[in-house]
């Protein structure tokens, strides 16, 4: 995976160095406390697909500015910010293979580490001198707020629908994907109305992809770096390959499914959903989105940076992990 990213990213290697030293740079305080923590989560930092996708989509509408890479570390800020808090909600003591960072300072530490980030944030995206980018992390923020509420306080009849299911994965995953095509588009030298159209459906497209699979890979034995099989069913998230096979139920199976899934019942659900198609189906899905993502990129004139998203489409589809 982290070979496949870096061959993705040779075309623009030098700007992918320009971004990581403006990110930990964004970074810097004088608080100790605070360094411990940025410490932390740089160490056990992720693959940083989406400022990747900032620059390569910036390169794609034109060339990849200053601008572009304020906009990259500001969403890869954004996202981290949300990860922190979404441990501290979801009581999650591991996050990619490590402590989180709720394990590790606890949770009022961690919930200001948190805070720092999103800051940080914010910050960045003022150094863009761009008012669009200001406005589109900033409302990325409170759609990722939406997400969360949504998942958290959905009614009963309504989570077990599979449109209601798009709609948290859109708001917690996918929107952030579109933000990441939409602030390339905006941020390049140039771009048309159409190509930050085309942008925005591409990012959107690639996101459900991204979440489609990491919900497969909640079935699948060592598909979850840090996370055990069955973690989703464990939090009380009934996603897709579930979902496939709850609805597609009659009345008897669907109330034993969902006690099933009540009592966390995760060997059990893990068969039926093998059984009954669950996977199959999402993975038609992931399909799907791959081709509508394609479609999108398809719209731009061939190059390399076009070869490159390509190739970060299809990793993202085909991903092990
Ligand atoms: C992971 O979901 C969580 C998110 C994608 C979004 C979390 C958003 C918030 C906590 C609200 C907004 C926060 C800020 C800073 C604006 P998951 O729990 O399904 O996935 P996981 O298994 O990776 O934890
Ligand atoms: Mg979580």
């Amino acid at each position: 995976m982290k070979q496949a990213l870096q061959q993705i990213s040779q075309p623009i290697s030098a700007d992918i160095v320009r971004f990581k030293d403006a990110y930990r740079m964004a970074l810097q305080s004088d608080n100790p406390l605070l360094m411990q923590m940025v410490k932390h989560v740089i160490n056990s930092s992720g693959k940083q697909m989406r400022p990747l996708l900032v620059l390569l989509c910036a390169q794609l509408c034109g060339k990849i500015t200053e601008a572009s890479i304020h906009a990259a570390v500001s969403i890869e800020l954004l996202h981290v910010a949300s990860l922190i808090h979404d441990d501290v909600i979801d009581e999650s003591d591991e996050r990619r293979g490590q402590p989180s960072l709720l394990a590790k300072f606890q949770s009022k530490t961690a919930v200001l580490g948190g805070d720092y980030f999103l800051s940080t944030a914010l910050s960045e995206a003022v150094k863009t001198r761009n008012i669009e980018v200001v406005d589109a992390i900033a409302s990325m923020g409170k759609i990722l707020v939406d997400g969360e509420l949504l998942q958290l306080s959905g009614s009963k009849n309504a989570i077990y629908q599979e449109n209601y299911y798009f709609d948290v994965i859109k708001a917690k995953t996918a929107s952030l994907f579109c933000t990441c095509t939409k602030l390339g588009a905006i941020t390049a030298t140039q771009y048309t109305a159409s190509q930050l159209e085309n942008a925005k459906k591409l990012g959107e497209a690639i996101g459900i992809c991204f979440q489609l699979k990491d919900d497969i890979f909640d079935y699948q034995e060592g598909g979850h770096i840090g996370k055990p099989v069955g973690n989703d069913i464990q939090e009380g998230k009934m996603t897709l390959p579930l979902l496939h096979v709850y609805e597609t139920a009659n009345e008897t199976d669907k109330a034993t499914i969902l006690v099933a899934f009540q009592n966390k019942e995760v060997q059990k659900i893990q068969q039926w959903v093998y059984e009954k198609g669950g996977m199959a189906y999402t993975q038609q899905k992931i399909e799907h989105y791959k081709e509508e993502a394609l479609r999108y990129l398809y719209t731009f004139a061939a190059s390399d940076t076009r070869n490159a998203i390509e190739q970060f489409i299809l990793l993202v589809a085909n991903r092990k992990k």
